[in-house]
């Protein structure tokens, strides 16, 4: 089962924000604002995933694939609501994002359904990125043609890996096949095309991965997510490693098929602008995942679904059950919520920034005034040095001139074997 959420503090039940953050929605009018739409459903669970996510064998009675899409069209009505009794600025949508779960599982009609729904209730902006996750083996040329039609403009396939072996380690349903035919079925409908991957499954040579990344290069997707394999905890993957059944992920081997990922999909033309996310071009980066990472505001709807504006944070009740239930008698579906603390503020910044091929930009950390009030130290040129001469982070972007303080803080390749402990580096004491 998917793993527990936070507790946090109680969201009132007309969903409405605390008052500072109300005051600050104003001032949030240009930021870009994104609409996240949560599908919960697959119809196998992966035993290394805790999405929050049911098979229909586990969702159990009170929620259903069939009325789903009015449950989640029901909760943006009521954001709209929410933000309205606010006199929160009006807000086009930058980027909307499906994610799962499967969206792919519900029939494409329903996925329309729910977007326009969502086109008239926020509006978009022009050029907004409008993306579908989906599994390769659930995209025909019929369903593409219908996502695009409705405004989809980005497919992003859950494909993995190449390898037959590895695939099966994985749990997953579709075979290498499915996914040249979804990648050609999104090209003809207009689509752009993102691969996700995934490295480090147990039994998975250099050799395998090295075969996942040339088949996904010679796809010519405009977007590749190569991510390490993760073991969560309570997952059927885990259970088989603690039980020595699959052999447990090995760091070396991690660091090993990221430098490989980097020279194979350098060669061919992607470069990274995220730890573990390439781009043809800067147009092809994903807008959506951009604004996470540098503090945008969105709403997540559906089950499980964490939202952000203004400093704000909060989470929706897990089950589909519960959350069908909440939104029939009108009440918010937030289990939880939290406001950012400045300390928080600061370390997300640096940390998130720091991920980024764009870099973490000194002279803006410093002058955080998140970073005055919680009297935390700045960056030193001193670090910076340090840093540099360790190979940690780029010479260039750090001293463009003789004053480091007008760098940016850019991880090397080797750097990015080592974020975690760049990010302890810098992080003020
Ligand atoms: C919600 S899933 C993608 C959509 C779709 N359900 C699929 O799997 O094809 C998002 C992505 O997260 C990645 N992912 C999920 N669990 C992971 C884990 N434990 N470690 C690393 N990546 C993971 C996979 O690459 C997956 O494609
Ligand atoms: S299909 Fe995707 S969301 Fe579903 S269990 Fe597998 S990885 Fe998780």
């Amino acid at each position: 089962m998917p793993s527990t959420l936070p507790l946090g503090d109680p969201v009132p039940a007309d969903g409405s924000f605390p008052t500072a953050v109300q005051q600050a929605l104003p001032s949030r009018a240009e930021v870009p604002f994104g609409l996240y739409v949560h599908i919960p459903f697959c119809s196998v669970r992966c035993g290394y995933c805790d999405f929050n996510t049911y098979t229909a064998e586990d969702l159990g009675p009170g929620a259903s694939q069939l009325s789903y899409p009015d449950t989640l069209i029901s909760e943006l009505v009521f954001a709209r609501g929410v933000l309205d009794s606010m006199e929160a600025p009006e807000r086009a949508l930058s980027t909307v994002f499906f994610g799962g779960g499967t969206p792919t599982l519900l029939p494409p009609e329903e996925l329309a359904r729910i977007l326009t729904r969502a086109r008239e209730l926020f509006g978009f902006m022009p050029e907004a990125e409008i993306t579908t996750e989906a599994n390769p083996d659930t995209i025909t040329e019929e369903t593409a043609h219908i996502l695009a039609q409705a405004g989809f403009t980005r497919l992003s396939l859950g494909m993995q890996s190449a390898v037959p072996e590895v695939l099966k380690t994985l749990d997953r349903t579709h075979d290498p096949a499915n996914v040249e035919r979804a990648v050609k079925a999104a090209r003809a409908a207009g689509l752009q095309v993102s691969l996700d991957l995934i490295s480090g499954t147990p039994g998975e040579s250099l050799e395998d991965w090295r075969s996942s990344l040339e088949h996904a290069v010679a796809l010519r997707p405009d977007h590749i997510s190569a991510y390490s394999l993760i073991i969560e905890e309570g997952t059927a993957m885990a259970a088989k490693i603690r039980r020595g059944v699959l052999a447990d992920i090995d760091s070396d081997d991690q660091a090993d098929k990221y430098l490989l990922t980097e020279e194979v999909l350098g060669a061919a033309g992607f470069d990274w602008y995220e730890v573990s996310n390439f781009s043809t071009s800067r147009a092809t980066r994903s807008a959506h995942n951009l604004n996470y990472w540098v503090d945008s505001d969105w709403w997540g709807a559906g089950p499980g679904s964490h939202s952000h504006m203004a400093g704000l944070r909060w989470w929706n009740v897990k089950h589909p059950a519960a959350y069908a239930q909440r939104l029939s008698s009108g009440t918010t579906p937030g289990h939880g919520r939290e406001e950012l603390q400045d300390e928080d503020k600061v370390l997300e910044h640096l940390m998130l920034r720091l991920r980024l091929a764009d870099g973490l930009d000194i002279a803006e950390y410093n002058e955080l005034p998140e970073l005055a009030r919680t009297q935390g130290e700045q960056i030193t040129p001193a670090t910076m040095d340090s840093l540099v001469q360790d190979g940690l982070i780029s010479a260039q972007a750090a001293a463009p001139t003789a004053d480091h303080r007008e760098g940016r803080a850019v991880l090397t390749l080797r750097g990015r074997l080592l974020a975690d402990a760049v990010t302890r580096r810098l992080a003020p004491e």
